[in-house]
């Protein structure tokens, strides 16, 4: 390991720090923290509100109350919107709820929900939420740097991510955007904390240092992960993910499985899906003849969602010879399990959907 104090280190941290600030659209500080996406999270609660104080949190699904159950332990009034499974969240739900409210101070919003595979409109949201005034908390650890977020121009006061989704190195540091009006609001909020303070880390990091011992080796990984993004370029990175998002959902669809989240907010780094089996138990015994006779790990469910889909992630370092790949042991998979009885569908419709773009989203209305 090297000197975490010494010039090396400094070096180390500058051209992250650059990196995620360019990934992540940002002029703000990015602080990295030796935790998980969970601390990332808890860091965003503490920093800004305070025992009693109002603040929404919308979920859709695991992850999203997970947020909100952190607030609760905070001892933050938490207003919870939450969605059925694979739905998203309507702006004007957040619009209502604000006027209702309007000692709510704080809104948490996940953009990509890993558990239902649902991705949140954050532009649309955003809008509502700073026109109240309110500051915005943005859970995008399987977002960013996968599908667009824009921290700055959506004017997003915190945005959380962590090391092992889309930036391509092993888990142990999370990563938060954070904005003056967060900072400002740091100063006042009384969450006891201190491993996630927001002003000592800063201190550490204006002078190129962290305040504890930092990831050193997961560091190093998230340099070479962010040289590779930058070589692609971000809208490049973005472009695939879509590609490949579009290639599983065609792929999935033509075996006739249904997918869980609602169109139109269809995840572009991680795909959930009904299960094909009539039980828990079939449904087990697919995900393992997938794992232990083809090396293919796919994800069951959570929590509610247990027995009831399995997901497939997508994101970081994947491209199209990945998802046939995907595709064609998934296949195989249910027929050997007898959930199917041929083979071959899925790969022709995903590489036609591979060459076909989705709609263009609808210029979004002027409020
Ligand atoms: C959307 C989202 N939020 C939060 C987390 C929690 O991150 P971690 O497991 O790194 O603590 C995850 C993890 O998968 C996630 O996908």
């Amino acid at each position: 390991m090297i000197n975490h104090r010494g010039p090396e280190f400094a070096a180390l941290l500058d051209d992250i720090t650059a990196g995620l600030r360019w990934a992540l659209r940002t002029d703000n500080d990015v602080l990295i923290f030796p935790a998980s996406g969970t601390g990332g999270l808890e860091a965003a609660v503490v920093n800004t509100c305070s025992p009693g104080e109002r603040a929404l949190f919308c979920t859709v699904g695991s992850f999203g109350d997970r947020w909100a159950a952190v607030g609760e332990a905070y001892g933050v009034d938490v207003v919870r919107l939450a969605m059925p499974p694979g739905e998203a969240v309507d702006p004007e739900d957040v619009e209502r709820i604000l006027a209702e409210n309007p000692d709510i101070t704080s809104v948490f919003i996940t953009h990509n929900e890993t558990s239902t595979g649902v991705t949140n409109d954050i532009r649309a949201l955003a809008a509502v939420v700073k026109s109240r005034g309110k500051l915005l908390c943005v859970d995008s650890v399987s977002g960013a740097g996968c599908i667009p977020l824009e921290t700055d121009a959506w004017g997003i006061d915190i945005a959380v991510t962590g090391s092992q989704k889309g930036w391509m190195a092993p888990p142990g540091v999370a990563m938060v955007a954070v904005s003056s009006a967060a900072y400002e609001r740091s100063q006042t909020a009384r969450c006891p904390r201190f491993y996630f303070d927001f002003a000592r880390e800063k201190k550490y990091q204006d002078k190129k240092q962290t305040f504890t011992t930092p990831a050193v080796a997961v560091l190093y990984a998230m340099q070479e992960g962010l040289a590779i993004m930058r070589e692609e370029g971000l809208e490049a990175v973005w472009a695939r993910h879509a590609r490949v998002g579009r290639m599983v959902r065609a792929g999935v669809e033509a075996v006739g499985l249904k997918l869980l989240a609602a169109e139109g907010h269809r995840s572009d780094t991680v795909t959930a899906v009904h299960s094909p089996a009539d039980s828990p138990e079939a449904l087990k015994e697919l995900l393992t003849v997938l794992r232990t006779q083809y090396g293919l790990v796919l994800a069951g469910g959570q929590d509610s969602l247990t027995g009831k889909i399995f997901r497939i992630g997508h994101l970081g370092m994947i491209d199209d010879a990945d998802v046939y790949t995907i595709l064609c042991t998934l296949e195989q998979g249910l027929v050997d399990v007898g959930l199917r009885s041929r083979v071959g569908l899925a790969a022709a419709a995903a590489q036609s959907a591979s060459r076909a773009r989705e709609a263009e989203p609808e210029p979004a209305q002027v409020r």
